[in-house]
C-alpha cells in the first residue's frame, strides 16, 4: 500500500472515512501498525512515560526522538509518521525549533512533526517551520507538555468560555499554516465547534467522535501501559496479562527444567560425533 498523503487524507475526510491514527515509539510496534493498515503514526514524546519510564514527557530529549522515530520509520516505511517536538526542542527560538524540526524529516524520516500548545509565540513557531516546507500538525486542549501551567493532566474546555478559546486557538493555529491540528482531553461538543470553525484535518484524542480521525497512545489501547489510563481510553486487548503470563510461565519452566527440551530446542549433529564428545569431553557419565 502506498504511503497516504495530506492530499488522501483531505480526500478521505470529504468521503466521510475516518483516519486512524496511533502512537508507535519503536521498529516492532510500527511493523505491526502497518500491517494492520493504520493510516497515521505519532512518535509521541509519550515516549517518556511509556517507553522510558519517567513520570512525564518534560525529560525526553531530541536524540531520544530521532532514535526512536528512525525505528519506527524502519518499521512503517510505508506510512505517514508526525515527529514529537519534545519540551524545549521549539519553546527557545524560531532557529532552533526549524533545526529541531528538520532532524525529525532529514535523520528519521518523519513526514511532518507536531508541536504543543497556541498563542502568538506556538503561531510563530509554526510559521518558521512551516515556512521552510515542513508540514506541522498543532495540539490544543490537554497539553501535557504544560501540564504545571494547566494543574495537572485535566479535561479542559469544560466552560463555553474556554470553548471559545479553543475555538480561538484552532483557528490561529489554522491561520499560522499547521496542516491539521491533534485536540486532546477535551467534550465532544468542543470538538465539533472547533471542526466546524476550522477546515484542516482535526485529529482527536479524547476530544469526541465529530474529529476527522481518532488517535489512542498504543500500548494504552493494547492494556500494556497500565501506570495510568485516561477516561478516553478503550482497551482492545490486554496485552500485559499475556506478557505477564508467559514472563511467569518461562521462568517456572526455567526452574523446573522443563525448557530446553533438548529434543526441540537444541542443534543437532550426527549421532557418533554426539558419542565421542559424551565420552571424551564430558565428565559425568
Ligand atoms: O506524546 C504523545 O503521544 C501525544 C499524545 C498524547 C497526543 O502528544
Amino acid at each position: 500500500m502506498a504511503k497516504k498523503s495530506i492530499i488522501d487524507f483531505r480526500q478521505m475526510i470529504k468521503s466521510g472515512e475516518k483516519i486512524s491514527f496511533l502512537t508507535a515509539y519503536d521498529y516492532l510496534t510500527a511493523k505491526y501498525e502497518e500491517r494492520a493498515g493504520i493510516d497515521m503514526i505519532l512518535v509521541g514524546d509519550s515516549l517518556g512515560n511509556v517507553e522510558l519510564g519517567y513520570d512525564s514527557t518534560i525529560p525526553v530529549t531530541m536524540d531520544e526522538m530521532i532514535s526512536h522515530a528512525s525505528a519506527v520509520r524502519r518499521g512503517a516505511p510505508d506510512t505517514f509518521i508526525i515527529g514529537d517536538m519534545p519540551f524545549m526542542s521549539y519553546q527557545i527560538s524560531d532557529e532552533t525549533a526549524i533545526i529541531n524540526a528538520g532532524r525529525f524529516i532529514k535523520e528519521a524520516g518523519c513526514d511532518a512533526i507536531k508541536l504543543e500548545g497556541a498563542g502568538k509565540q506556538i503561531c510563530d513557531r509554526v510559521r518558521a517551520i512551516a515556512g521552510v516546507g515542513i508540514m506541522v500538525m498543532g495540539h490544543i486542549g490537554l497539553t501535557p507538555q504544560f501540564t504545571a501551567k494547566l494543574g495537572g493532566l485535566k479535561a479542559q474546555g469544560k466552560t463555553a468560555e474556554a470553548a471559545r478559546k479553543l475555538v480561538e486557538e484552532a483557528k490561529e493555529l489554522e491561520e499560522a499554516g499547521c496542516f491539521a491540528i491533534l485536540i486532546e482531553g477535551v467534550p465532544a461538543i468542543v470538538g465539533k465547534a472547533i471542526k466546524e470553525n476550522t477546515s484542516i484535518p482535526i485529529l482527536s484524542i479524547g476530544g469526541g467522535s465529530y474529529a476527522d480521525g481518532q488517535l489512542l497512545i498504543y500500548a494504552d489501547m493494547l492494556g500494556y501501559y497500565d501506570d495510568f489510563t485516561p477516561k478516553f481510553v478503550k482497551r482492545y486487548c490486554n496485552i500485559g496479562e499475556i506478557v505477564q503470563k508467559a514472563f511467569s510461565d518461562y521462568i517456572r519452566e526455567v526452574k523446573s527444567g522443563e525448557f530446553p527440551d533438548d529434543s526441540i530446542h537444541s542443534y543437532k549433529i550426527k549421532p557418533e560425533e554426539a558419542e565421542k564428545i559424551e565420552t571424551e569431553l564430558c565428565k559425568k557419565k
